[in-house]
């Protein structure tokens, strides 16, 4: 496996594109798989989680070709996925599992969902609780884990509101709901990231999120009627903000830089990361707006200041679950250090990211106090961070984020197992390379 070692960097400039969003990129094969048509997918995330996607869905039948950068998918119609003749392995994805387990649960076969060593120990009883009350059978190990054996049908609809603020679990839900017969209504404690709904109602679904108080809760409903007319089309992918907040990250740390990254999408689901940076005093603006097949993208520009801290916690958390390992590894880089609370659901993401985060700062001199439902990374004050050896812990996300911190740090640090950055940003480290020189 490959180490990478960096230097603490000295400022820059650039302008750079990140890659197609991963979680837009997974809908937008699984739906265009569902649809009628051809649907031609521009700028389809190189992740290795969306290769997983397209290999579960080729040993569905579906035929999927790749020109020139493009994904081409001839879509089946509802009723149109093969029995697979093996279990389909969505490897480290928890989107291709979770997403698929609900467009499984309305096929009228029998399939196996698996996933690698990570994936395996990941909870799944949040998307079997629902589908099961939709009518699918559903045996996993110990009632929780992959594999999945799923057993589909006909489905009926539901209205549920689920424990956990997921947007995975919404996702499952919704893609079986256009199995049932009737409405499926979801009920979002928090609203999560809405890109299953809106390329749903891009591809001719009747969706619809409306305000909704059930008892003494006010929640968002999302309403989709089943059985809709899906029609596939041409679909854009914009750039994935999870990515470009490693290089936004990587601007605040190092003193005179600046960057601009073009064509990112700016979904309001996602942007609660652009919000608290900007609270914490970081310069940043936002120009070129535009819309595209549902979703708003533009260019983001970010320049070097001093940031102040701040602390996540309640309902903001679930809007920025993806950016926390990054937003943590900040913490050293400002005045007041950076507090995460009410994040437990970082436990069961790719690694304990709680752990690993709290672990790898630590290795490179930061005071850092781990809670069960997150940390608490201390400011400027307690001194500069100096090169270690980390261990991602084949997360994507931890590897990318100590990197990112890397840059700032006196003397060398070695990221060991650096290639899993290829779960989510292959070529990061290219990008990273282009625009500082990263040491050998
Ligand atoms: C995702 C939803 C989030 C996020 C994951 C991608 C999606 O997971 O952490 O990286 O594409 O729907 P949860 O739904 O488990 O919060």
């Amino acid at each position: 496996m490959t180490k990478r070692r960096i230097h603490s960097a000295q400022a820059f400039s650039g302008v750079l594109v990140v890659p197609g969003d991963k979680s837009i990129s997974h809908r937008y094969a699984i739906l265009a798989s569902l649809a009628e048509g051809q649907s031609e997918i521009l700028n389809f995330s190189r992740a290795a989680d969306c290769r997983s996607t397209l290999g579960c869905l080729a040993k569905l039948g579906v035929k999927i070709e790749e020109r020139e950068g493009r994904v081409v998918i001839e879509g089946k119609g509802l009723g149109g996925w093969e029995r697979p003749r093996k279990a389909l392995d969505a490897e480290n994805s928890g989107t291709t599992m979770r997403l698929l387990a609900g467009a499984l649960a309305g096929q009228e076969f029998s399939s196996e969902l698996t996933g690698d060593k990570s994936l395996r120990r990941r909870p799944m009883r949040r998307v079997m609780e629902p589908l099961r009350e939709m009518g699918a059978q559903i045996r996993a190990r110990d009632d929780e884990f992959a594999p999945l054996e799923i057993r589909g049908g006909k489905l009926r609809a539901i209205e549920y509101a689920p424990k956990v603020a997921s947007a995975q679990v919404k996702s499952a839900v919704l893609l079986a709901g256009l199995f049932a017969e009737g409405e499926t209504v979801f009920r979002e404690p928090v609203r999560t990231r809405d890109h299953t709904e809106l390329a749903l109602r891009e591809l001719g679904a009747s969706v619809e999120r409306v305000a909704d108080r059930s008892g003494e809760q006010k929640n968002e409903a999302i309403r989709l009627q089943g059985w809709p007319k899906l029609v596939g089309r041409p679909l854009t992918v914009p750039g994935d903000l999870s990515a470009a907040v490693f290089f936004l990250a990587a601007a605040l740390i190092v003193q005179g830089t600046e960057l601009t990254i073009q064509s990112v999408g700016l979904n309001p689901t996602r942007t609660a990361i652009l919000d608290f940076l900007v609270s914490m005093g970081a310069p940043i603006s936002v120009v070129a707006l535009a819309m595209r097949d549902g979703e708003l993208l533009g260019d983001i520009n970010v320049h070097h200041a001093p940031l102040k801290g701040g602390k996540v916690s309640g309902t903001m958390v679930a809007r920025l679950i993806d950016e926390l390992p990054m937003l943590a590894a900040l913490g050293p880089y400002t005045e007041e250090g950076i507090e995460i609370r009410d994040a437990q659901e970082l436990r069961v993401k790719e690694s304990d990211r709680i752990a690993a985060v709290a672990e790898n700062l630590r290795r490179m001199g930061a005071q850092v106090e781990e809670f069960p439902d997150g940390l608490r990374v201390a400011g400027r004050s307690a001194g500069r961070l100096h090169g270690a050896t980390i261990d991602p812990r084949d997360d994507h996300r931890i590897a990318m984020a100590m990197s990112i911190a890397a840059l700032g740090a006196d003397g060398e640090t070695v990221i060991r197992d650096a290639d899993c950055v290829g779960i989510s940003f292959p070529g990061f480290y290219d990008l990273l390379d282009g625009l500082v020189k990263l040491g050998v």
